[in-house]
């Protein structure tokens, strides 16, 4: 059996019978997002810099989901807030480009940025709870969204907020309008931060660890939302998490982070049936499988992940990886081993480095 499909932690029905879809032409498979060799750093207090984020390239099409999976402090919510030039003092991008609609993100003004994020872009943040501003209702913080984004009057802003909430599944809506933050669940805060971001109909909607702080039924629920709003709106979808369950379930292609660098990107069927690199083998088999006739066969990730303060040189995955040898005193390149587009950066593959594949 392909072992994505031991991650199946539920059935997630695919949209098609949804009442009131939108009509968005979309035509799958363009080009929408381009992330060229990003490099975000944290200026310290001693004067040197932390590269949270070192070298990245990432694509994402139209229609797609595309997975960021790594570790805790690999760099996933730097990447995401690098996208949307979210990056505070004392972090700064300091190389790359984020082509989107044909335009580099990073040398956008800060207005034209400001019509891009919430429009076109939007963000589920990782903490829902505290992305909600706690003084205002949601209903109102529903209109402020749409009166800023989309212009609309006070009373045309509140019918839509209020159909949002359908969308999105709040119970009971017509009284749930006008609760704050804290009068909601975790599950229902979540439901509540999706509906900001869907107001606007992004093209793009990037969410970092939509799930993390629910429970497993609740989860399940915020997923099987958000694969329906991406067929309803036709959005494509940047999907961070740490849960290899969650993105094999979800996930169109997938990125593997580690270190502040994509280590490999494939597409999902190939990526759980056929890990490639090291630090991606150990993470799926580090994952806890819920067969009986597989227990036993999971084991932990060894040692922890270095500090982004302190990068081994070569490859910076060599203090923990079974299979180093002399080679990897080395950093290896993101190259491309077969014709799938699957993407490594490991000594193990150099091989493919002298045939046709880009390096990149
Ligand atoms: N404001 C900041 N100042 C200094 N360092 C930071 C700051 N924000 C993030 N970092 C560092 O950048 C690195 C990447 O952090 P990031 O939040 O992107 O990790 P992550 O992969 O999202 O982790 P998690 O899964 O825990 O959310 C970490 O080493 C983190 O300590
Ligand atoms: S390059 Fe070497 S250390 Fe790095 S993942 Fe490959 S084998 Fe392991
Ligand atoms: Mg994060």
């Amino acid at each position: 059996m392909m072992v994505a499909l031991w991650y199946r932690i539920c059935t997630y029905h695919r949209i098609g019978e949804m009442e009131g879809r939108e009509d968005r032409p979309i035509e799958k498979g363009q080009q929408l997002l381009s992330i060229r060799d990003l490099k975000t750093e944290f200026k310290l207090k001693d004067g040197t810099s932390l590269r949270a984020v070192d070298g990245i390239n990432l694509d994402i099409e139209t229609g797609e989901i595309h997975g960021l999976v790594g570790e805790s402090g690999c760099g996933k919510t730097v990447t995401s807030l690098s996208i949307l030039n979210l990056i505070q003092p004392p972090g700064f991008i300091s190389n790359g480009e984020i082509i989107w609609n044909g335009n580099n993100l990073l040398a956008l003004t800060k207005r034209e940025m400001r019509l891009i994020r919430g429009r076109e872009i939007a963000m589920i943040f990782q903490n829902p709870q505290a992305s909600l501003n706690p003084l205002y209702s949601i209903g109102d913080q529903l209109i402020s969204v749409m009166k800023l984004h989309r212009h609309l009057s006070k009373n045309e802003a509140y019918k839509e907020a209020f159909k949002l909430l359908k969308v999105v599944k709040i119970p009971d809506p017509k009284s749930r309008i006008n609760d704050y933050p804290h009068q909601l669940s975790g599950g229902m805060c979540q439901r509540a931060m999706i509906a900001m971001t869907i107001a606007c109909k992004p093209k793009l909607l990037i969410a970092d660890e939509p799930t993390a702080a629910l429970d497993v039924t609740i989860q399940a629920q915020i997923l099987e939302l958000l694969l329906e709003l991406r067929e309803r709106f036709q959005m494509s979808m940047l999907l961070i998490s740490h849960d290899m369950g969650v993105v094999a379930n979800m996930c169109d292609r997938i990125s593997v982070m580690y270190l502040g660098r994509i280590v490999e990107e494939s597409d999902t069927e190939n990526l759980y049936s056929e890990p490639k690199h090291p630090y991606t083998q150990a993470l799926l088999k580090s994952v806890p499988v819920p067969i009986p006739s597989k227990k036993g066969q999971f084991s932990s990730l060894k040692g922890d992940m270095p500090s982004s303060i302190d990068i081994p040189t070569g490859c910076r995955f060599r203090t923990r990886c079974p299979m180093v040898f002399d080679r990897c005193v080395k950093e290896p390149d993101l190259i491309k081993i077969n014709s799938n587009g699957t993407r490594v950066a490991c000594w193990l593959y150099e091989s493919k480095l002298n045939q046709k594949y880009k390096v990149y």
